[in-house]
């Protein structure tokens, strides 16, 4: 039977309603060329000394440069205390990236060659831009008091307007920090921010901390990011700027990250008034009271005063009462992905739940999946009706040129055609499929629900 359409559903740590953008990889021959000798360089045999860090060159190539990076990438082994697996990370630097401003990943190889495959490694021309693109920066920088430094919008943004565009300046990924050793993070970490510019480095070090212990450490902890690179592999990141943003349980803003353009958006959910702080969620919105609460204080340590936080306990059980019921039918939809009548139920159920909860983000999925059970049901106003809402939010909260913008224009624009209308029996199958094929592949609905509402884990 045929099933929904696959939304790649990317879950990050922290935020996980975070979007990527897919782009196809373009592969001119000269880039080939590069791919080749990026290989012949990533791929890395390690000699290592006890502390665990590559001493002298970290491989059997004797490299003489390690475009498109510019320091020699070192690695560590670090053993997983669980299953004693040996796993190896590496630290790449470009320090001239986006003008100067540098990036560094500790990764494993594989996601390292994924990076210097991507064409904005070599292409000087796009580093050229400035960090923070909008001459007309539509906030300030200001104190909150005891939620420290925020920024404060000083001009109306619109919904959708993107307002803060910059990069990642320095990287870990997940498991790294669950399997090196305390000495090897501290290496690397060090390592990490002293091959970047000194100006950037001083950015990083001056982020606010909250738990003590290690200084890098904290600063990860208290400022880190979830992003997903390459193949769906968790990381987190530091963005200087996009730290200031303070958390709100119902924000204004959200952002989106391209891991092959290494750019990272903040945009608006909602029309953002001046004088108003601006504001992204930094636990999934759908997280009850007792859950979120617990979650903000551990992992960033403040208590949440953000003005649901802050509600009347009837308010707040209201609140909680909903979103557990969000999460009961979200986690319903993969059993009853066989009945589209009941699965349309229950969608339009939660996209009401959300509406009352003034979730925004999440619930352009919801409204890709009514489209396709409508589909799926020969309902063809209400399929675009849907399919409409889905397209004008993916706009918005995935970007201009997302897939999954695309993949909804190919469903509005001729449902009948589309290879989910009444299970696979679209008139015109072959010529129906949207610009982007990876949308329309084998769609296994238990596979995408498994994702939505996971419970964060740490
Ligand atoms: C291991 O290598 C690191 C980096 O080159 C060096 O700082 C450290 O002293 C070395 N340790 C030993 C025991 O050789
Ligand atoms: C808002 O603040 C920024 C940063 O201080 C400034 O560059 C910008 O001109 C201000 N805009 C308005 C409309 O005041
Ligand atoms: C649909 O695909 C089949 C097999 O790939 C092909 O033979 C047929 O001509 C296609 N029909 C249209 C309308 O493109
Ligand atoms: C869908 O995915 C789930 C989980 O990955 C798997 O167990 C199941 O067999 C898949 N179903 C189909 C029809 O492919």
């Amino acid at each position: 039977m045929m099933l929904f359409p696959s939304c790649r559903i990317l879950i990050s740590l922290l935020t996980f309603f975070l979007i990527r953008q897919a782009h196809s990889k373009p592969t001119t021959s000269s880039h080939f060329e590069w791919l080749q000798r990026c290989l012949a360089r990533t791929q890395l045999s390690f000699s290592t000394n006890s502390t665990g860090v590559c001493s002298r060159p970290c491989g059997l190539i004797p490299f003489t440069d390690y475009l498109p990076w510019t320091h020699q990438p070192v690695c560590v082994k670090a053993r997983s205390e669980e299953d004693q697996r040996e796993h190896s990370f590496c630290l790449y630097t470009n320090a001239d990236f986006r003008d100067g401003r540098g990036f560094s990943i500790i990764t494993t190889a594989d996601v390292g060659t994924y990076i210097s495959e991507q064409p904005i490694m070599w292409d000087r021309e796009r580093w050229r831009k400035k960090t923070i693109t909008f001459k007309d920066q539509p906030y300030k920088m200001e104190d909150m008091a005891e939620r420290g430094l925020g920024l404060r919008a000083n001009q109306t943004i619109t919904y959708g307007r993107v307002f803060m565009e910059s990069s990642p300046t320095i990287v870990v990924i997940r498991s790294a920090l669950d399997f090196m050793t305390r000495e090897q993070r501290h290496y690397m970490f060090r390592r990490a921010i002293k091959q970047l510019p000194v100006k950037t480095g001083n950015m990083i070090l001056k982020l606010a901390k909250s738990m003590g212990g290690d200084e890098l450490d904290d600063v990860f902890k208290t400022n880190g990011i979830g992003q997903i690179y390459g193949e769906d592999i968790r990381h987190l990141s530091i963005l200087p700027e996009v730290a200031r943003i303070n958390h709100d349980c119902r924000p204004n803003s959200a952002y989106r990250f391209d891991d092959t353009t290494l750019k990272h958006e903040v945009f608006a959910i909602r029309d953002i008034k001046p004088g108003e702080e601006i504001t992204v969620t930094y636990v999934p919105p759908e997280m009850p009271s007792d859950m979120r609460n617990s979650l903000l204080r551990n992992q960033w340590n403040f208590d949440c005063t953000c003005s649901l936080c802050a509600a009347q306990d009837f308010t707040l059980a209201t609140s909680d009462t909903r979103l557990r019921t969000i999460q009961e039918y979200a986690s319903d939809l993969a059993s009853v992905s066989n009945d589209p009548e009941l699965f349309l139920e229950k969608v339009e159920r939660i996209l009401e739940l959300y509406e009352l909860e003034d979730i925004i983000a999440p619930k352009a999925r919801y409204l890709e999946l009514a489209a396709y059970a409508c589909s799926q049901l020969g309902l063809e106003a209400a399929t675009k009706k849907y399919a409409k809402k889905a397209y004008d939010m993916w706009d918005v909260i995935a970007g201009k040129d997302s897939w999954e913008k695309k993949g909804m224009g190919a469903l509005l624009r001729d449902p009948k055609a589309h290879p989910s209308w009444k299970y696979g029996q679209g008139e015109k199958q072959n010529e129906s499929a949207s610009e982007d094929p990876t949308e329309l592949g084998n769609g296994n609905a238990s596979e995408l629900f498994s994702e939505v509402l996971e419970p964060t884990k740490e």
